[in-house]
Formats: C-alpha cells, sequence, structure tokens
C-alpha cells in the first residue's frame, strides 16, 4: 500500500467513526437525558396519529394487508395484545418489519407504543 491510499484509508476511518460516535450521542441523550417523554402517552394524542401517518395507507378501509386493519381503537387492540403492533414496528424476529420500506419507527416512539400496550392499552 503507498502513502496515498494509506492516507485514504486513515481519513476514511476517522470519517466513519465520527457517524459512530454522533450515533453513540444521540442514543446517550434519548436513554440517559430523559429526553423520550413517556409519562402522557395516550391513544388519541400518540398511538393514533402515528398509525395514520405510517400504516392506515395500507391497513385502513381502502385497503387492509393481511386481512388487518389499524383504523379503530378495537381493531388496534387486537394488535396490541397479540403482540403484532410492537413486534412488527421494532422489527422483533418472527414479524414482518412494518412499514414495509423505509426507516424502522424511532426508538423513543417505540418507547411510547410500549408504554401505552404496558398500560393495558386505554382508549384515552
Ligand atoms: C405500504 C403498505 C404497508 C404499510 C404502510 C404498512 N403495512 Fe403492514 N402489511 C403490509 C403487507 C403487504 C402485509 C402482509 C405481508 C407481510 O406480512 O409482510 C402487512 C402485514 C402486517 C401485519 C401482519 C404481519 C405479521 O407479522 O403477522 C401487521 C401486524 C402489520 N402489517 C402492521 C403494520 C403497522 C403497525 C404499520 C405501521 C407502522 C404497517 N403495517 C404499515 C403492508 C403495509
Amino acid at each position: 500500500m503507498n502513502k496515498k491510499s494509506l492516507l485514504l484509508l486513515a481519513g476514511l476511518l476517522i470519517f466513519v467513526s465520527s457517524c459512530y460516535y454522533d450515533n453513540e450521542a444521540d442514543l446517550y441523550a434519548l436513554y440517559n437525558n430523559g429526553d423520550c417523554q413517556t409519562a402522557n402517552v395516550s391513544y388519541s394524542s400518540t398511538i393514533q396519529p402515528l398509525l395514520n401517518s405510517q400504516c392506515i395507507s395500507c391497513h385502513g378501509s381502502g385497503l387492509a394487508e393481511a386481512g388487518i386493519r389499524l383504523d379503530s381503537y378495537n381493531a388496534v387492540t387486537v394488535q396490541a395484545n397479540n403482540g403484532k403492533l410492537y413486534g412488527t414496528m421494532a422489527h422483533s424476529q418472527g414479524f414482518s418489519a412494518m412499514p414495509p420500506s423505509g426507516a424502522r419507527i424511532p426508538a423513543c416512539t417505540l418507547q411510547q407504543l410500549q408504554t401505552w400496550i404496558t398500560a393495558g392499552t386505554p382508549n384515552n
């Protein structure tokens, strides 16, 4: 390996590791600084808007992929209680990743979803 490619490689390593630390800083903020608000999670203000923006286009009145609709409280609680609502959004093993394309739902949002499910899926 000549000098030039060594320099290139070093530069690349520094670039890649700086990205890595950026991500870690984000995670640290999310979990250790209390930035993720889970105290006021409710069906109407947290869960419904999430499903409306991420899921309803394929799981609503027009289209109900896999026979699943997520446009009513009762239907949503079925998927919450059988583990699929969280499993699909968290990309857990054994579940289809939802939504099927794009990035996974942010960690804080998943935490809020889990909070709502653990609270017994209140209709609030
Ligand atoms: C672009 C269309 C589309 C969107 C958006 C979408 N889904 Fe799906 N969903 C599908 C299709 C297609 C299937 C059936 C095939 C499969 O399981 O991958 C499915 C299946 C499912 C299943 C059953 C999968 C299983 O493992 O049993 C659940 C639960 C589900 N979706 C929940 C969601 C949730 C929650 C969201 C929003 C975060 C969402 N989906 C967004 C298309 C979509």
